[in-house]
């Protein structure tokens, strides 16, 4: 038994929500299930929020500086959780991992170049690529039998005329967990080529039971030298609106131009809270994440056997990593247009459209599985009744 837990009920309407509170303006109904942004209906746990309230009971909220017990406790969680020594020094601090992408493609690139994504792919890649004025080449992911690999070949052809590559790993949406053997081969690809990989790991944490994250930069000092390894503790502890993320850069040229966007652009620190409650997240959050992936783990299987026994016409992509389980539909015979107006309509389910993270995105629709047991099992009821 979990000492956790996770199957309680949180009310979130009107706490400022974008899951919850920005339904109408999504799904034009304020009653569907909401199952689409990427955070958690856990409650953040319970560690982080006695930081979080011992900070507040302080009267000043003045400047404040990121401290050393901030740096060590990020060291020391890498180095336990994924085996990666890291220096205090590496480390930058950014107020989210979209912006630090953002921040990464302002340094690295110039307008009109070329910056490679693997779609289907965690859309706000795509923007960006394209508001910044550079070029998206897409190297498609290939599905085979609903398994997702890397097309190596494209790889290497759209890398003559990248200057960047946005992986996401652990992959969003298609819950890829990257091999060693993947890695290095993409790792190559881009030494060869002199592409700077942007390795996009917020759902480093977030791994299923058997499969282990290898961060990108640990797999030689070559393949470190060309990575910006982003992370952040906001999906780990449910703690997104505290808007708190690092950005890790060993290669000091790589890190000095990183840190120059930076002082232009003025962000040199977030919010105390953002700090207090990575601090104690990262210190003392092993047990709770464990226990959390064994929880969602079971909300797959949950799904899966759900989808397998009473609707298999939907099918489930095998899950590694993640809490967001990637649905093909194709099998339902019905159009992107159709399933997404049975689903919001008749189930009254809010899930993210598959098209809109790209290239076979069409025919996909993405489940957020963070959320309590009997959560999962009224949206397969909603599922059956409206699909079966
Ligand atoms: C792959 C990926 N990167 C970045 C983010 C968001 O990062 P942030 O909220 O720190 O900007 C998400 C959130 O869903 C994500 O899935």
């Amino acid at each position: 038994m979990s000492t956790f837990d996770f199957d309680k009920i949180i009310p979130r309407e009107n706490t400022d929500s974008v899951k919850y509170d920005l339904r109408t303006e999504t799904f034009g109904r304020a009653d569907v299930l909401p199952m689409w942004v990427a955070d958690m209906d856990f409650e953040t746990p319970g560690f982080i929020r006695k930081a979080v309230i011992k900070r507040a009971e302080h009267p000043v909220y003045g400047y404040s500086i990121l401290s050393n017990d901030y740096f060590d406790a990020i060291i020391h969680w890498v180095k336990t959780r994924h085996q990666w020594e890291i220096k205090k020094d590496w480390i930058n601090f950014s107020p989210g991992i979209v912006p630090a992408i953002n921040f990464s493609i302002l340094t690295y690139t110039q307008k009109g170049d070329g910056i490679i994504v693997q779609p289907p792919v965690y859309f706000p890649f795509f923007d960006a690529i394209n508001s910044n004025g550079r070029k998206q080449l897409d190297n498609q992911l290939l599905n085979k039998n609903g398994h997702y690999h890397i097309d190596f070949n494209d790889l290497e052809e759209k890398a003559k005329h990248a200057k960047l590559l946005l992986l996401s790993h652990p992959h969003n949406p298609t819950s890829r967990c990257w091999t060693e053997e993947e890695l290095k081969t993409i790792g190559e690809i881009c030494l060869r080529n002199e592409v700077i990989i942007v390795s996009d790991e917020i759902h480093n944490d977030l791994v299923l039971p058997g499969f282990k994250h290898r961060p990108m930069a640990t797999l030689s000092d070559k393949i470190a030298d060309i990575t910006v390894t982003c992370i952040a503790p906001s999906k780990t502890f449910n703690m997104a609106g505290l808007a708190t993320s690092s950005v890790i850069i060993s290669n000091d040229y790589l890190r000095k131009r990183f840190r120059k966007t930076l002082e232009q652009l003025h962000i040199f620190r977030g919010n105390f809270f953002g700090y207090v409650a990575s601090t104690a997240g990262y210190k003392h959050g092993g047990p709770w994440v464990d226990a959390l992936m064994k929880y969602i783990q079971e909300n797959f299987t949950c799904l899966g056997n759900f989808l397998q026994t009473s609707l298999p016409s939907i099918k489930l992509t095998p899950p590694e990593a993640t809490f967001l389980a990637w649905l093909d539909f194709r099998g339902t015979g019905l159009s992107d247009k159709e399933v997404k107006t049975k689903l919001i309509h008749e189930a009254k389910l809010g899930f993210s459209h598959g098209p809109v993270f790209g290239k076979g995105g069409q025919g996909f629709q993405r489940m957020n599985l963070a959320a309590p047991r009997s959560t999962i099992e009224e949206a397969c009821h909603r599922l059956k009744k409206s699909f079966a």
